[in-house]
């Protein structure tokens, strides 16, 4: 169930991800993040279609891993992100080689106030947005930061199967029988522990779960139009190369969407 407890603001989710920045950091570069590295993160990026020469906003950038790959392939990009740490991060890796990224320490909720209105060809956002306590004052900010024409493409954590309740059942050998899934229709912060199995320590983060429709009223009443939607999961030399992965292959479990700015 949703946990009206948990705390959901603006400080609390920097402190979260500060704590998280450095197991959060090394998960990706171990590999071990591999539903990002070989699935949504490269299906994200194809949304987004050729980039070089735009002006691109990523919105919650952790560790800076969207902007490098938008920068990598000639965009010019200013990442934002609420925690001081990831930024840290972020910077460390704009060493070598240094890509010309810009990394701004801010809330994304705010950008309508901070950056200058319609100077964005491109705003996007990693796994990011169900992050943030103000989704729609983020999308709202993300409109009025892009030119004409501009899109907004984001991947979220798919609303249908990121549920308050979710539980793999086991069948007698250990692997995943059937998912369990409930209280799709509770809105609200729903706490989520990072077990330290694949990375250097274990960490909690809050996320929001709210309905497919409520998302795309947020989307939709900002002012962007649909252009595209896609429910990546992984093929079948995919998943015999990654086992793990076999989970994905049955259940949506990330969302990309593809808004444009007429
Ligand atoms: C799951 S991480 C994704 C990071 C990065 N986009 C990636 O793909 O690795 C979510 C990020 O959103 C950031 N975040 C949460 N709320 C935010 C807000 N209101 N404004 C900016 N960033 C925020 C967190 O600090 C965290 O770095």
């Amino acid at each position: 169930m949703p946990d009206d407890e948990v705390r959901f603001d603006r400080q609390s989710v920097a402190e979260q991800w500060d704590y998280a920045a450095e197991a959060y950091d090394e998960f990706q570069a171990s590999g071990n993040d591999f539903y990002r590295l070989e699935l949504f993160g490269p299906a994200h990026v194809a949304m987004c279609g050729e980039v070089r020469g735009l002006r691109v906003l990523d919105l919650g950038c952790g560790n800076g891993y969207f902007c490098r790959a938008m920068a990598h392939r000639g965009a010019s990009v200013v990442g934002i992100d609420l925690s001081a740490k990831q930024i840290e991060y972020a910077r460390r890796h704009e060493v070598v080689p240094p890509q010309g990224i810009e990394y701004v320490q801010l809330d994304a909720a705010l950008v309508g106030e901070h950056l200058e209105p319609e100077s964005f060809d491109l705003v996007t956002s990693c796994m990011a947005l169900q992050d943030m306590p103000e989704p729609e004052a983020v999308i709202l900010g993300a409109f009025q930061v892009l030119r004409g024409g501009g899109r907004l493409v984001a991947s979220i954590a798919h609303p249908f199967s990121d549920l308050p309740h979710r539980e793999w059942e086991r069948k007698a050998d250990g692997t995943k029988g059937a998912l369990k899934l409930d209280r799709y229709f509770d809105r609200g912060p729903v706490e989520y522990a990072w077990p330290a199995a694949r990375m250097l320590y274990a960490w909690r983060s809050v996320s929001i779960h709210v309905t497919l429709s409520d998302w795309f009223r947020w989307f939709l009443s900002a002012g962007f139009l649909l252009r595209g939607l896609e429910e990546p999961y992984p093929d079948e030399e995919l998943v015999a190369r990654r086992p793990e992965m076999e989970d994905c292959a049955r259940l949506p479990y990330f969302l990309l969407l593809d808004f444009l700015k007429t």
